[in-house]
């Protein structure tokens, strides 16, 4: 057996020997074991991937980072600047220790975690717990995931988004966990996204591992992309809570493939879903319709409710939806979402949304920024146009 096959075998056997430990011990208790103290609310930041995918350099996250402060999208909470794959060299140093790409990130993590640091904001990077990354343009770090989890917390690092190719057809309970050890050893308090993909039903088991976790394959920028990923994430809204979240992949917002409606739904359903809100897009160059949308205050604040639970489809009539959720100080949201190519009537029914019958309440509508004239009692009815939707806070008065 070469030199490389031992050592790939060794680290399998410790991987499965930390991981069967792991999951005897600890997996069945409903603990975050991470117990970091992040994502208490959902997670707001950007990605690299769904704008730049492979084609980053430190310029970019730089020039992200200072867009995010110049925006004001910091302020509204958007603070972590995640680099997604593709920032290492294929090969790690003589120590085994992950190399920053020499051509793209020159200056290495600790520089630019220091620049992202003095902005106000956090710094994320990606790996993969796999042998190779999803691009296999770096490694992963399965089997290397002490010294990786070591590295990240040198650097500064403080969000890992950790994916799912060349696993080996080792199963992620196996693999995952590992991870999670490696970062309470490494003791920076770093966010652990799990990007499993959803393939074995990791709202089951995420909460254990890390702090959110993909319910989906990868999202790409059309209607029907984004819809679907809306209804598979939706399956699981009772494993969401504050600590650990379901994850229907990054916002596509801002990257031109859908209408501004139909941004406007996907931003919804994302709000709503107490979905992370990744920014998706070029953030140096962006326009005012994608502003209006992902700097909506009322709509960051209803994701960022601090009860933290997420919303349910409560009614679906052929293409129109009612989605709902109840939300703190005896507030509810209600979403009236139109699936469908016509503009058409959609009515919330209180005993579909839990208040009682004779119940009176006051609507803010969240896209119009106003607090209607009518008390509703038994029902709120309104007219969405196709791909459409309208987002309300009922709030309860007599
Ligand atoms: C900026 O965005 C516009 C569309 O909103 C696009 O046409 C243009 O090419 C972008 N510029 C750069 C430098 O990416
Ligand atoms: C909604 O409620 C109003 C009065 O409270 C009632 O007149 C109307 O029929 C209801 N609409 C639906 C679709 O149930």
């Amino acid at each position: 057996m070469g030199a490389f096959a031992w050592l790939k075998t060794w680290s399998l056997l410790i991987v499965i020997a930390a991981a069967s430990s792991f999951d005897s011990d600890e997996t069945s208790n409903r603990r975050n074991l991470l117990g970091n103290g992040l994502a208490s609310t959902p997670p707001m930041g950007w990605n690299s991937w769904n704008h730049f995918n492979c084609m980053i350099d430190e310029k970019i996250i730089k020039q992200t980072a200072d867009a995010l402060v110049a925006t004001g999208l910091a302020k509204l909470g958007y603070n972590y600047v995640n680099i997604d794959d593709c920032w290492a060299e294929l090969n790690r140093d003589s120590k085994g220790v992950l190399v920053p790409k020499k051509s793209t990130f020159p200056s290495g993590m600790k520089a630019l975690s220091d620049y992202v640091h003095t902005k106000g904001l956090k710094l994320g990077i990606y790996s993969d717990a796999g042998f190779y990354t999803c691009s296999k343009k770096m490694p992963g770090s399965l089997g290397h995931e002490e010294i990786d989890a070591k590295s990240f917390a040198s650097w500064g690092i403080d969000y890992l988004k950790y994916d799912n190719c060349n696993n080996g057809g080792i199963r992620p309970t196996l693999r995952y966990p590992v991870m999670t050890r490696a970062l309470i050893n490494a003791g920076r308090p770093i966010f652990f996204s799990l990007c499993e993909w959803g393939d074995l039903h990791p709202a089951l088991w995420g909460y254990t591992v890390g702090n959110s976790w993909r319910t989906t394959n990868d999202i790409s920028d059309t209607w029907d992309s984004m819809i679907s990923r809306a209804d598979q994430n939706e399956v699981y809204a009772d494993y969401a809570r504050p600590g650990g979240w379901n994850d229907p992949d990054m916002l596509e917002v801002g990257n031109g493939g859908m209408s501004k409606n139909e941004c406007i739904v996907h931003f919804s359903i994302w709000a709503i879903s107490k979905a992370p809100l990744l920014i998706g897009c070029d953030v140096r160059n962006i326009s005012k319709d994608t502003m209006e949308i992902i700097a909506n205050k009322e709509v960051i604040a209803l994701n960022q409710d601090k009860l933290g639970v997420q919303a349910k489809k409560v009614r679906m009539e052929g293409d129109w939806e009612v989605w709902s959720g109840p939300l703190s100080q005896y507030r509810i949201a209600v979403l009236l979402l139109n699936r469908g190519p016509v503009r058409t009537e959609i009515t919330a029914h209180w005993d579909d949304i839990g208040i009682a019958p004779t119940t009176s309440v006051q609507a803010r509508d969240l896209w119009e920024h106003k607090t209607l004239n009518t008390r509703f009692t038994g029902n709120l009815t309104a007219t969405i146009d196709s791909h459409g939707c309208k987002l309300f806070v009922l709030k309860l008065v007599s």
